[in-house]
């Protein structure tokens, strides 16, 4: 039986959800066609010769590799004519980079990073794309946006997704009416309906961790991995798992598909930067998708998507999936 496109998709999501206005589909069907140009690019990249550093330190503190700035272009070049879109902002640019005057100004924001799992990219490991998509504040095609415009609390987000380039090509997104997976049918070089409102499987004992960092982490962290290092004799009763892929796209992906846990919590090397994820283009699109796929996103003992960001690049603890999980951490946290 024919898949449906992800044309067809949207157009019935908009028939059916005031949710989805017309703006907000062309600006979907803009960055899923992005996103497939940065697909075939990192398949090609080892031909191409486009792997290995750019030369240049991002606002970051990392070095970019070639694949972040092209990524970033290849976004930037593809939303800024469609009058979707007033500003976009990006794990890649310094600041905000408002749609030029020769193109109309549209009523959203979105910010992205453009290579999630960078160093991944080298080494033929999964990579992906994350998006996060805002309304822009009311009286934004009066001015120039600015950098406040997007320091908006995750919950404000009306669609967010990620790409992830592995062994299939696949695009995950919401519009805030469930969780939706499109693969990239390459015969065609089209997106296809796979996955219909996705909800994360429960009950899997897995954790998703940078195991290295353990001296670093708070102590209800650390005796929470412990426990699960402790297996069914220890006191959660349950061997546990781990996965860790350096790119979490991918780590999150797995989650949604099969349950478990993600986490990049708060660690003492940097105390103000909570922890290394950035809350804007990580943390609060993929937040959002955990939600609406019936799992929790919390940094410590708050919910992601309810932090008022203070800064266009600020750094956020993440602990995200499984509902069970995360209360069953959110405990050690109270103890
Ligand atoms: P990015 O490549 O966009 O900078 O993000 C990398 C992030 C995230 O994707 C991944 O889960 C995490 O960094 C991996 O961090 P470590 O290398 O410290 O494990
Ligand atoms: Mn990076
Ligand atoms: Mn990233
Ligand atoms: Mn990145």
């Amino acid at each position: 039986m024919r898949r449906k496109s992800l044309t067809q998709f949207l157009v019935e999501q908009q028939r059916e959800h005031e949710s989805l206005p017309g703006q907000l589909r062309l600006l979907l069907e803009v960055v899923a066609r992005a996103c497939k140009r940065i697909g075939y690019t990192v398949n090609q990249a080892g031909t191409d010769g486009l792997l290995g550093d750019e030369g240049a330190i991002n606002v970051q503190g990392e070095a970019q590799k070639r694949l972040d700035v092209m990524a970033n272009e290849m976004l930037l070049e593809a939303n800024e004519w469609g009058g979707h879109l007033a500003a976009m902002a990006s794990e890649e640019m310094d600041t905000i980079h408002p749609v030029p005057n020769r193109y109309p100004m549209g009523e959203y924001l979105m910010m992205f990073d453009p290579i999630d799992g960078s160093s991944n990219v080298d080494v033929a490991l999964s990579v992906g794309t994350i998006f996060s998509v805002v309304e822009a504040p009311a009286d934004i095609s009066g001015r120039t946006p600015t950098e406040a415009d997007f320091l908006m609390p995750g919950r404000r987000q009306v669609a967010a997704g990620y790409a992830l380039y592995g062994p299939q090509t696949l695009l995950v997104l919401s519009v805030g009416t469930g969780v939706y997976e499109f693969s990239l049918d390459r015969t065609m070089g089209a997106w296809e309906l796979t996955g219909e409102n996705l909800r994360i499987p429960k009950g899997k004992r897995e954790f998703a961790i940078n195991m290295s960092n353990r001296r670093h982490w708070s102590e209800p962290v650390r005796s929470y991995i412990d426990d699960c290092m402790a297996g069914k004799d220890g006191p959660l009763g349950h061997d546990y798992g781990m996965r860790w892929t350096g790119s979490m796209v991918a780590d999150i992906h797995r989650i949604l598909k099969r349950g478990g846990v993600f986490m990049y919590p708060w660690d003492s090397r940097n105390p103000n930067a909570a922890g290394k994820l950035r809350l804007l283009y990580e943390a609060n699109p993929m937040g959002f998708l955990i939600e609406q796929a019936g799992g929790l996103a919390y940094e410590e003992n708050h919910t992601i998507l309810d932090i008022q960001p203070q800064a266009l690049h600020q750094r956020v603890g993440v602990t995200m999936g499984d509902r069970d999980e995360v209360e069953r951490i959110l405990g050690y946290f109270e103890a």
